[in-house]
């Protein structure tokens, strides 16, 4: 087990993606998500702005024998350069674990990645985030995430908040948004 808020982003997707869809790991980091979503997924785009990530995941993946994944070094805001169609995207926000931490998400990238993604979700499409408010840049995000999400029609857009509600510190949490029906006018 690695944290209880990353196993729980797992399990919640796990019903909704099956082995004919896409999915994207918007921050491939270690891969330890990425070899999830390989599992469940037919293939995975997965991004990140650094090597070492893509080193450490592609030895994940080789070391697991799966082949169902595509390794990207560019910034999550760029995937609709690689990728037209897609179920879901997933994001681990943060710095890479054991890694240099000041390279981590940004509040203005990862918004505009979100617009990005918004309007070419599928119906039953969806975006899972997991948010770390613990450090600086982190709570400028979670809080830039959280203003913005909630401005967004909720008959078209189901957004569910699972937290630690008694830990100090800002502990993680997930926002998942999961697209209801279509926003196109009939
Ligand atoms: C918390 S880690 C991800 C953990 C990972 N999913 C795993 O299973 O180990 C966050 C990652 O986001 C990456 N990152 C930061 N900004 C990024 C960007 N603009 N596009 C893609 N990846 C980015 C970092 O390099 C870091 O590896």
């Amino acid at each position: 087990m690695r944290n209880l808020i990353c196993d729980l982003s797992h399990e919640i997707i796990k019903p909704y993606v099956t082995k004919n869809d896409i999915m994207i790991d918007a921050t491939m980091g270690n891969g330890f998500d990425t070899l999830f979503l390989a599992s469940i997924s037919k293939h995975v785009y997965a991004f990140d702005i650094q090597d070492q990530a893509l080193n450490e995941t592609k030895k994940l993946l080789d070391q697991s024998n799966v082949d169902n994944v595509t390794l990207i070094l560019d910034s999550h805001e760029n995937m609709f350069d690689y990728i037209k169609t897609f179920k879901g995207v997933f994001f681990n926000l943060g710095y890479l674990p054991k890694g240099d931490k000041s390279v981590t998400t940004k509040t203005d990238i990862t918004l505009k990645t979100l617009n990005q993604i918004l309007p070419r979700l599928e119906v039953n499409g969806f975006i899972l985030y997991v948010i770390y408010p613990g450090h600086d840049e982190g709570f400028k995000e979670s809080k830039a995430l959280f203003d913005h999400i909630k401005t967004l029609d909720p008959q078209i857009y189901k957004t569910v908040r699972i937290d630690l509600p008694f830990q100090d510190h800002n502990p993680p949490y997930i926002l998942w948004i999961h697209k209801q029906k279509s926003d196109q006018l009939m």
